[in-house]
């Protein structure tokens, strides 16, 4: 198929979720805020987007939310107090998220689940595709993913999602999917999708990852969709319809991610993406690593 519409250039956030799972550092904070070594785990989101083209950024945000936009904008108080001091190091990392890309902001009311905060992005999108980056959903800089999808979707059209092979074991905790070969390396043809499923009923081992890029016909079928599994509106549902009907947003092909990801929004990952991140930074690293290597030989003396 050939390319059939405008060159992807918008990026959809959803960050509006509750993150349960960390509380209570998440009860006045939003998870998103939380810190993975020295920049907010959403800051390495929007770089992501960035970095793979995409300058405008619309974040779905709820309540507690406020820290998300204060991050990216100016903070004009501490930009002069650093001036002041000739801290021009540091001046630079606090412009950094403010000069990133062009912010939207749009408030999710009541957090109906996933694919009720990308209906919320229904007016700013408008009717071209999009992208969706999950504002808990960590992938490393070196790995890139979401450029591979968009080259995806720009030649088969339709909609595209992330999948990654995990454990049978682990699969109760995503989002699944069924698929057929395409015979390009590393690109799926999606047939159908079922959220956390039991490990017995799982139709493949290829989780859903927090990546997407979608066909706007997704958001006609949203606003009809029912809340499914958890009472919430699932993003899985919709694109499960795209999957069905190749006109009406479809194909959805899959692209199978094998680089490091982490769920920023669970409380194990978030210290392996700590760990790792720090490990390999040129500043911190040196000094952690040592740290953690004696560390770690005095666990193994004791156990
Ligand atoms: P999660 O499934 O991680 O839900 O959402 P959550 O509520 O944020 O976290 P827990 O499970 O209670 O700890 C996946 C993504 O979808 C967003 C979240 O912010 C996260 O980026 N989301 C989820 C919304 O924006 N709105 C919702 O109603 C639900």
């Amino acid at each position: 198929m050939t390319q059939s519409h405008p060159r992807i250039s918008k990026a959809v956030i959803p960050a509006a979720g509750l993150g349960t799972r960390f509380l209570p550092a998440t009860k006045a904070t939003p998870k998103e805020m939380l810190p993975v070594v020295d920049k907010p785990a959403i800051q390495y989101v929007v770089e992501e987007a960035v970095s793979a083209g995409l300058d405008d950024v619309l974040m779905v945000t709820g309540r507690n939310k406020r820290p998300l936009e204060d991050h990216f904008d100016r903070n004009y108080e501490l930009e002069s107090a650093l001036e002041k001091k000739g801290d021009e190091e540091r001046l630079a990392r606090v412009r950094q998220s403010s000069d990133l890309a062009t912010m939207h902001y749009v408030r999710q009311g009541d957090p109906k689940g996933l694919g009720h905060a990308v209906l919320c992005a229904a007016p700013h999108v408008g009717r071209e595709p999009f992208a969706v980056l999950l504002g808990d959903d960590l992938i490393d800089p070196r790995d890139p993913l979401l450029a591979r999808m968009i080259e995806t979707q720009e030649r088969h059209g339709g909609s595209v999602i992330a999948l990654m092979e995990v454990a049978p074991e682990q699969i109760h905790l995503y989002g699944c999917a069924a698929v057929e070969a395409t015979g390009e390396d590393g690109v799926v043809r999606v047939t159908g999708l079922v959220e956390k499923p039991d490990a017995a009923d799982a139709p493949s081992n290829y989780a859903i990852i927090g990546r997407y890029v979608l066909d706007p016909h997704v958001f006609d079928i949203l606003r009809t969709t029912e809340p499914g599994r958890g009472g919430e509106i699932q993003l899985t549902d919709a694109l499960q319809q795209l999957a069905d009907d190749e006109k009406v947003g479809g194909p959805v092909h899959g692209v199978v991610f094998q680089g490091r990801r982490y769920d920023t929004g669970d409380r194990g990952d978030y210290l392996r993406a700590i760990v790792r991140l720090a490990c390999e930074r040129e500043d911190l690293g040196p000094d952690f690593r040592a740290w953690l290597r004696s560390y770690v030989a005095e666990e193994m003396q004791q156990s």
